[in-house]
Order: structure tokens, then C-alpha cells, then sequence
């Protein structure tokens, strides 16, 4: 996570040695109280989790997402949007998005094995944007408003500066700022546009029927339930947030894994095991599942979980006041070597084999790369289709190579620094 610029997990790392697995790092607005090991996780989202509220955790998420976005609540809103939500991702849905993914990155991977080489992030980025797009606002909606995309990628390029940048709020032509509002003006116009299209029943613009799909379609077939309605306001927060939470960390988690799919040993296998199964069912197949595990234990995609305290509380002598904010480093959680044997190492028979000598912890609140109970991510399913989705597609025409294994992590969402260079041949 990018608080100011620098090396946070660095800095967290000092302080750890000095101070424990709680302390305060950072001033003004990112002054945070960090917990990194077990114990801490287990004290903010399991023991005294109605201490601790998402409103106002995540402030850099709302300007893009509203006020009613479900990571910017706290229940009892919280939960009535969530139960409209959720079942628009329901593992039946999400399989149904499988192949025109994957055929997607198949062209994705045709286009790189002709470029030759190049960072793969800039390039996929957008290819995942289109995707979640398509699954979430139907895949008429781009169509339709041809700038919707470049005006998401606006936005996330402001969210992903680090925390200090972006308080920096000049709306003055060409401050990032500007751009920023510009961009989500055009966004919401389009989005409400065709909520509204739809509620009238009115054909859209750019031929797209009703009931072509997305979760927006479903979210608006709640209509008819006035405990499951959502207002426009709520549908358009829905819609950005969701676009938002879903395309940039799914990118990175597409990311870490190509890395480690550069590697003959890890790939090899899991190419085998993919080679006869449909793209829906690789989200099924264990060793894929065991290796995307392991990307997600060593490079998270969301490093930290973020909280607000909601009234005073205690942790072994280290006082928390309310409105504080307090940051869960799962970074440090994934890497603990009081949790994980040789955490450095990927091995994927330690989700294989939870009894082995390798077994990853079987406390689930050791591995927490989608959050925890009733603030899982809720498109966990859909990001771990699409990325083994990219991988069933990948594996099948391809190899590839990367100059720098040893690749460090930057970023809000945590990337590989100059975007994973790759060089790639048909195989
Ligand atoms: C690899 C990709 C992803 C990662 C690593 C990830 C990670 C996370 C994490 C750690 C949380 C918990 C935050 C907290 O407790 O405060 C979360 C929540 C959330 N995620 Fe994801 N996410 C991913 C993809 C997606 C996708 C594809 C979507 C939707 C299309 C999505 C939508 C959400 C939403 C709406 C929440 C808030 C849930 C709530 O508070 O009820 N995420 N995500």
C-alpha cells in the first residue's frame, strides 16, 4: 500500500521489529494504527469487528464509487444493499462469464505472441476493464458510451496515486483533479442514462435490448421488491464501485500469476491440468486453484484492509480512539513465518496437502486476500474465474519469459513495478 510515496511495507517492517504487531505509523490523514499479525486480525474483524466500520476506511474509493457503495458502509445499510447485490454473484452467473472471457484473452495472448515482448500490465489493463465492463453494465453498454472505459481508467489512475498525492484537489485544468472530474461527470451521465432507459423500458441507444445481461440488468429486476429496490443513486454506486473494485485488482492478481507461471516448474504442470477443461471449470481444477492461492498469499492485489474505529477501544495496552484509522497489513499476515513454513517459497502443496508439513494454516483468518465474513469480497468468484480464465487461455498458446523475477511489488493496488515486462512465444 502507497500512503506517501515510499517504501511503506519497508517502514512497517522497521517498525514491527521495534514496536510489535501493533503500532501507529504515518501523520494527518494517513496516520493509521497498524495491526500485522494473527492475533490483530482476529481482535478488528472477528472479536470486537462492530468496533471497527468500512464508512470513511477507504476515503480515496469514494469519490469514484458514492457514498452508497458497499465497501464505503456500515450495516444496517450495509447489509440491505448487500443482499440485493450478492446474488448477481452467484457462482451459476459467474460460470456463465467464463468463455467470452476466456476467448477474449485468447485474442489478448494472440496480439502479445505477434507484439513479442513488452510490460504486460498497460496492455491488459484495458482488456480486463472491457470484461468486467461487459459482465457488469452489459456488453452493449461500452456501445453505447465509447469514453465509459477510458473515463473509469481515468478515475482508478487518480485512486491508485499514493494517499498524500491525492489529497491534492485542484480542479484547474491539467491537475490530475480536473481530468479526474471531467471523467466522472461523462461516467455518471452514461450509467444513469441507462438506468433510466431501462426503468422506462425504453430501447436503448446503440441496439442493445433489454435483457441482455450484466448485473446491472439483475440488480434493476429487483424493482419489484420494495425491501431489495435500489434507488438510482444506490445503482449508479453500485455500478462504479463495482467497476472499480473488480478490474485493477483482478489485473494485478493476472499479473503476480503470469510471474509465477514464467517458472517451467509451476507451469508446466498446471498447463497439463488445464489442457482438457473448459474455462469455467479451471476455477475448479486444484492445482491452478493451489497456485493462484499461493500468488494471492505472496502478492495480495488489495495489501491492506482499512477500518475506521467507531467507539474506544483496547488491544493489550495499545488504545485506539474513536475515528482513528487502522490498517491490516496482509501483507505481513501472508509472509509471517510464525504461520507459514518458509513463507518466501511458493508451494502450492500447502493448499493441497493442509495437513502436510507444508499445510497453510487452517485459521481462516490467516489468508485473507478477499477480506473476511460479512465484508468478503463480494466478486471474489468473479476474480478468480477471469484470472483463471486468463491462465487457461494463456497456457494454451503460449510461454513466456520475464527479465526480472525478482520483480518487486508498488502501488495502492499492488502491481509489478514497470508492469511486468514479458517476452512471449507460441508454445
Ligand atoms: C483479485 C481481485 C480482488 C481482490 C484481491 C479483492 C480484494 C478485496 C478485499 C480484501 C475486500 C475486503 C475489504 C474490507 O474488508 O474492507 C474486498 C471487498 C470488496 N470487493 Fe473485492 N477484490 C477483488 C476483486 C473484486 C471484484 C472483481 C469485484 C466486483 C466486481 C469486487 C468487489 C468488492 C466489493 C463490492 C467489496 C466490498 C464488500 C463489502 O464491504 O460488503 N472485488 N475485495
Amino acid at each position: 500500500m502507497n500512503l506517501a510515496g515510499g517504501d511503506v511495507r519497508a517502514a512497517l517492517d522497521a517498525c514491527q521489529a521495534v514496536h510489535g504487531d501493533a503500532f501507529v505509523f504515518g501523520f494527518g490523514p494517513i496516520r493509521y494504527h497498524w495491526f500485522l499479525g494473527l492475533e490483530g486480525m482476529r481482535f478488528v474483524l472477528l472479536d470486537e469487528a462492530d468496533a471497527f466500520g468500512n464508512a470513511g476506511a477507504y476515503g480515496f474509493l469514494q469519490p469514484i464509487g458514492g457514498p452508497t457503495a458497499l465497501i464505503a458502509t456500515d450495516d444496517p445499510e450495509h447489509l440491505r444493499r448487500r443482499r440485493s447485490v450478492q446474488p448477481a454473484f452467484h457462482p451459476r452467473q459467474v460460470d456463465g462469464w467464463a468463455d467470452a472471457a476466456a476467448a477474449r484473452f485468447e485474442r489478448f495472448v494472440a496480439e502479445r505472441i505477434a507484439a513479442g515482448g513488452g510490460p504486460l500490465l498497460p496492455a491488459l489493463r484495458p482488456v480486463v476493464l472491457e470484461i468486467v465492463l461487459d459482465v457488469l453494465l452489459g456488453p452493449s453498454a461500452r456501445r453505447r458510451h465509447p469514453r465509459l472505459a477510458d473515463d473509469v481508467a481515468t478515475m482508478m489512475a487518480f485512486a491508485n496515486q499514493p494517499l498524500l498525492a491525492q489529497t491534492i484537489k485542484l480542479p484547474v485544468p491539467p491537475a490530475p483533479w480536473a481530468g479526474f472530474v471531467a471523467a466522472r461527470r461523462r461516467a455518471d451521465a452514461a450509467i444513469r442514462a441507462d438506468i433510466r432507459a431501462r426503468r422506462a423500458g425504453a430501447a436503448l441507444e446503440g441496439g442493445a435490448a433489454l435483457g441482455e445481461g450484466g448485473v446491472l440488468e439483475l440488480l434493476l429486476a429487483l424493482d419489484g421488491d420494495p425491501d431489495a429496490r435500489l434507488t438510482e443513486d444506490e445503482l449508479r454506486d453500485q455500478s462504479l464501485s463495482l467497476v472499480s473494485a473488480g478490474f485493477d485488482t483482478t489485473t494485478a492478481a493476472i499479473a503476480w500469476l503470469s510471474l509465477l507461471l514464467t517458472r517451467g516448474e509451476l507451469r508446466d504442470p498446471v498447463a497439463h491440468e488445464l489442457a482438457d477443461a473448459e474455462p469455467a471449470a479451471a476455477v475448479r481444477a486444484p492445482l491452478a486453484n493451489a497456485l493462484l492461492h499461493e500468488s494471492l498469499r505472496l502478492y495480495p492485489p488489495a495489501p491492506a484492509i482499512l477500518r475506521r474505529v467507531r467507539r474506544r477501544v483496547t488491544w493489550r495496552g495499545h488504545a485506539l480512539a474513536a475515528g482513528a484509522g487502522v490498517g491490516l497489513s496482509l501483507w505481513h499476515l501472508h509472509r509471517d513465518p510464525r504461520l507459514w513454513r518458509e513463507p518466501e517459497r511458493v508451494v502450492p502443496q500447502r493448499w493441497l496437502d493442509r495437513s502436510g508439513p507444508w499445510g497453510a494454516p487452517r485459521d481462516p483468518l490467516a489468508y485473507l486476500p478477499f477480506g473476511h465474513g460479512g465484508r468478503y469480497c463480494i466478486g471474489a468468484g468473479l476474480a478468480r474465474t477471469l484470472t483463471l480464465a486468463y491462465a487457461w487461455a494463456a497456457l494454451r498458446s503460449a510461454r513466456w519469459t520475464t527479465p526480472d523475477p525478482d520483480v518487486p511489488p508498488v502501488g495502492m493496488t499492488l502491481v509489478p513495478a514497470g508492469g511486468l515486462p514479458l517476452a512471449w512465444r507460441r508454445g
